[in-house]
């Protein structure tokens, strides 16, 4: 149905560092960034805890507790392209709502740089609501919130979006004008996206309430064109059309293998590229140089906003929830009443759970950088939290979050979850010289990924 993920292991990774490129990466310039937090492949577990608490916005949806969520394998590692998945139950019908995940991170993000390279996302299907966002500790909205990667619906494009307190309503200058620009900066200031809303209080009297300001991606123009199967190949032979709008949300999102998002926060900014597939090769992954990312889809600027002071301490939050404050909200007006013949979003997710088989996130490299750092890329960042191995039980520094989603209304502090890990893994490769299909190992209905192990050694997945 879909064609082929494809990306390269860490293990290609491992092996450029170990060329010693780690330090040519920092003498030839880049941004100055250095890894502070290795979040990629098996390290994702370490940095996240498991909310299990009832949904804060009130969705169709239960979130499991860590051990549940990895015998159920709804958090896993796929060993064979190093990749994170975390996804939602498509098996079950479940009156009291759809078994997902939501994990909640456990250190702070103040300025820095945040990339994180999603393959494959939960789809636009009727009824739900992923989201990868950043949630200040401060209450809400004063902490701050920055959704990277949300949507509802059959939406089928992104919007980022920030949410704060009165008085930060940002600039308008998608048209890059110079004296557009607060305080004479006459850098080029143009994103590629659509500012739909610009006053980023919650409670902004002409916007809708809890909007915040928020610039939408352009609707996505290309598919990519794969090489055939069948033939060697490279990511080379991989082409997108130069100029085009990569899709951005749902099933083209997927179709086109996704991309990195990288988040920049500065005290004048906040600024989110989106690096589609395959250029997503290119990301100097040790010290990656923000130049080099094209025009991003949207950036935030104001004279009247101190970013760094409204957005700090944040901490990071993947979730797939269904239905409630915002999904469930627009059931009707949106259309997917009409269009799943469903009079009720949490009776269309009970009752097929068939639909969500594609509600997954999948990451690949994921790291936070920050500025003068000294390449302490695979130490923990001291910042104010605990990390430790893999089988940790963390006991302290769990987030005490005042639990927003993304553009909703909090509605009470959850309780955080924490308990100890416990990795499953898929083994789930052919030797390779011998080209096959592999059937899905059972029971683990989610991840039906196919594998495809070339001749010439590498591995196809999708
Ligand atoms: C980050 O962690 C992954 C998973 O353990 C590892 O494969 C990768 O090499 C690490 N990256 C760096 C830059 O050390
Ligand atoms: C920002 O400018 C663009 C281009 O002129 C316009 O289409 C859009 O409506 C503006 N947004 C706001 C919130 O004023
Ligand atoms: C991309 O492929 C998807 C899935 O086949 C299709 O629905 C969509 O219309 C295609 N988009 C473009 C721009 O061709
Ligand atoms: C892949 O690209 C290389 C270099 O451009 C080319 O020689 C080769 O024929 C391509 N392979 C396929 C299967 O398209
Ligand atoms: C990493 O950081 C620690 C503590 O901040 C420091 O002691 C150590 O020298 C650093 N390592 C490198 C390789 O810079
Ligand atoms: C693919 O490449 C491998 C290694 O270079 C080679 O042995 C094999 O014959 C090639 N297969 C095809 C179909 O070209």
């Amino acid at each position: 149905m879909h064609p082929h993920i494809l990306r390269r292991p860490h293990t290609a990774l491992a092996a450029f560092l170990s060329l010693g490129s780690v330090t040519v990466a920092q003498e030839n310039g880049g941004s100055g960034y250095s890894i502070q937090r290795n979040m990629s492949y098996d390290k994702f577990w370490e940095h996240f805890n498991f909310y299990s608490g009832p949904d804060p916005t009130e969705g169709h949806v239960q979130y499991l507790p860590k051990e549940k969520a990895f015998d159920l394998q709804l958090a896993a590692n796929y060993d064979d392209t190093g990749s994170v998945y975390l996804g939602a139950d498509s098996m079950n019908s479940d009156p009291k709502g759809r078994e997902s995940v939501r994990v909640e991170g456990n250190f702070n993000l103040n300025q820095g740089l945040l990339i994180a390279d999603i393959a494959h996302m939960p789809t636009n299907e009727c009824g739900s609501w992923p989201a990868f966002w950043l949630l200040g500790q401060e209450e809400w909205p004063k902490g701050g919130e920055i959704d990277i990667l949300e949507g509802v619906n059959d939406l089928d494009r992104n919007a980022v979006t920030l949410h704060t307190s009165e008085k930060c309503i940002v600039d308008n200058s998608t048209s890059g004008d110079p004296n557009a620009s607060p305080n004479g900066n006459t850098q080029d200031l143009s994103f590629s996206g659509h500012l739909a809303t610009k006053d980023c209080d919650v409670n902004a009297a002409d916007q809708g309430k809890n909007v915040g300001c928020s610039i939408k991606a352009l609707p996505g123009n290309y598919n990519l064109t794969f090489p055939d199967l069948n033939s060697n190949f490279t990511v080379e032979n991989i082409t997108r059309p130069p100029g085009g709008n990569p899709p951005t949300y749902g099933a083209n999102y997927n179709y086109n293998v996704g991309g990195a998002w990288a988040t920049e926060i500065l005290s004048k900014s906040i600024t989110t590229w989106f690096i589609p597939f395959p250029d997503t090769e290119k990301i100097n992954w040790e010290s990656p140089d923000i130049s080099t990312f094209g025009k991003p889809i949207a950036k935030f600027t104001s004279t009247e906003c101190d970013f760094e002071q409204r957005f700090k301490d944040m901490r990071i939050i993947f979730n797939i929830a269904f239905c409630g404050q915002w999904a469930g909200k627009e059931w009707e007006s949106g259309g997917c009443a009409a269009k799943t013949g469903v009079g009720s979003c949490n009776d269309y997710v009970s009752k097929y759970p068939e639909k969500f088989r594609e509600s997954y996130f999948e990451i690949y490299d994921m790291y936070w950088y920050e500025k003068g750092g000294n390449g302490n890329s695979t130490m923990p960042a001291p910042s104010g939290s605990q990390s430790s191995a893999l089988s940790s039980t963390q006991t302290t520094g769990a987030p005490q979050m005042e639990a927003t989603q993304p553009g909703a209304v909090p509605t009470g502090p959850p309780a955080s979850e924490s308990s100890s890990s416990s990795s499953v893994s898929s083994s789930s490769s052919a030797a390779p010289g011998s080209p096959s299909f592999e059937p899905q190992p059972q029971p683990q209905p989610q991840r039906r990924r196919r594998s495809l192990v070339h001749s010439s050694g590498r591995t196809y997945k999708w």
